[in-house]
């Protein structure tokens, strides 16, 4: 097996990635209010690529305004965007990294206090924690937003992005449309997992006719989610994803060490990696920590691997792989720890909310 410091070339384009590892994307609300890209979160970024990621993913980005699902949100609806994305697609590609933005719209998660607008979804939909139900969008309206997905893929290839990474995890539109829960529409949109995929199916279609052969397509999935997503559905909607010219599928495990449930006991890599074609690439993230956690996950079939938080607190986590040992030090971090590692203070205080990650006590 080949490990993870080691180059992988993506087959569709011939694309070399330098290692095979992966920033995933991380929301660190440092957005001006209108979407532009802030110097902190192009510093954030870039040091990642200086870091030695293969591939350094951007933030959930909304498509369109009425996506925002929180303050700080980084937008590319709109060619006011360009010239920040611009500084970082440049930034990354300057430290040998390979760009993705990942392309989103938060639907009944996007809130009218930051949307002015009610929120929309596949179907009406009220969730704990949101401000209020969700409308249905009509037809055209769905169509609509295909092509903001389009148009902000098209705006991020003329920044100078390598790639995008269609969001379709976590519980935002795409998902919700993918849901049998969130889902309950009777039209094209609708019914079935063809029909129920439609959407997703759609955006990367109109991805695809707006940018050039050679921009990298990924696609980010929740193998289970509560909007009503389960695994075996799941498994088969993988193989579409391929199927509809993907780069690269991206599963998001939060656990890759944890079986993959339903009474199946592989991991979730494992029983993605032998449900799509061979050679497909497959990004696996989730409690990824150390070099032996990433060979691990590498040997259960993925291709890449994903880190999230070992990204914030070891911005050199990829340039430290290679001898098979590198076991870097675990949460909680201290804020001044995050503040080294290229945090703005914003970002350390937004990682408050993630439980056990930042002290400000001793250790
Ligand atoms: C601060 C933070 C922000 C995140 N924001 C996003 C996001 O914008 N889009 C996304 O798909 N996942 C997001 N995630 C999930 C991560 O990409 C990743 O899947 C998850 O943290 C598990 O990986 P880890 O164990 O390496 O942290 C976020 C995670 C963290 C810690």
């Amino acid at each position: 097996m080949a490990p993870a410091s080691s180059e992988f070339i993506l087959p569709r384009t011939g694309r070399v990635l330098r290692n095979r590892t992966v920033l995933a994307a991380m929301t660190n609300k440092q957005s001006e209010e209108d979407g532009t890209l802030s110097d902190a979160e192009i510093a954030w970024l870039v040091r990642r690529a200086e870091g030695g990621f293969g591939i350094v993913t951007t933030a959930a980005t909304h498509v369109h305004p009425g996506g925002k699902s929180w303050e700080g949100e980084m937008g590319v609806w709109g060619d006011h965007h360009v010239p920040r994305l611009t500084e970082l697609a440049d930034g990354i590609r300057e430290h040998g990294a390979t760009s993705l933005a990942q392309i989103f719209h938060g639907g009944l998660r996007a809130p009218r206090s930051l949307t002015g607008q009610q929120p929309t979804s596949a179907s009406i939909n009220l969730e704990r924690g949101v401000e209020e139900e969700s409308r249905e969008l009509s037809d055209s309206e769905v169509s609509d937003l295909v092509a903001s997905f389009g148009e902000a893929a098209e705006r991020c290839e003329r920044a100078g992005f390598d790639g995008v990474e269609v969001h379709g995890a976590h519980g935002y539109l795409v998902c919700q449309f993918l849901g049998t829960r969130t889902n309950r529409r009777a039209d094209r949109w609708g019914g079935d997992l063809e029909g129920r995929s439609s959407f997703l199916r759609e955006v990367m279609r109109e991805v695809r006719s707006r940018t050039s052969e050679g921009f990298l397509l990924a696609v980010r999935i929740s193998p289970v989610h509560e909007v009503g997503i389960e695994l075996s559905e799941s498994i088969e909607l993988s193989g579409m994803i391929c199927d509809w010219g993907a780069d690269i599928l991206h599963i998001s495990c939060w656990d890759a060490f944890a079986e993959a449930g339903e009474g199946d006991q592989r991991t979730l890599t494992k029983a993605f990696r032998e449900a799509i074609p061979e050679g497909f690439p497959l990004l696996s993230t989730g409690s990824i920590w150390t070099e032996g956690d990433a060979e691990f996950v590498l040997g259960e079939g993925a291709d890449l691997v994903g880190v999230a938080r070992a990204g914030i607190a070891h911005p050199d986590w990829a340039n430290c792989l290679g001898g098979g040992g590198y076991e870097p030090e675990r949460a909680p971090f201290t804020p001044e720890h995050l503040l080294d590692a290229g945090l703005s203070p914003v970002f350390v205080d937004y990682m408050r909310r993630w439980k056990g990650f930042v002290t400000d006590g001793r250790k």
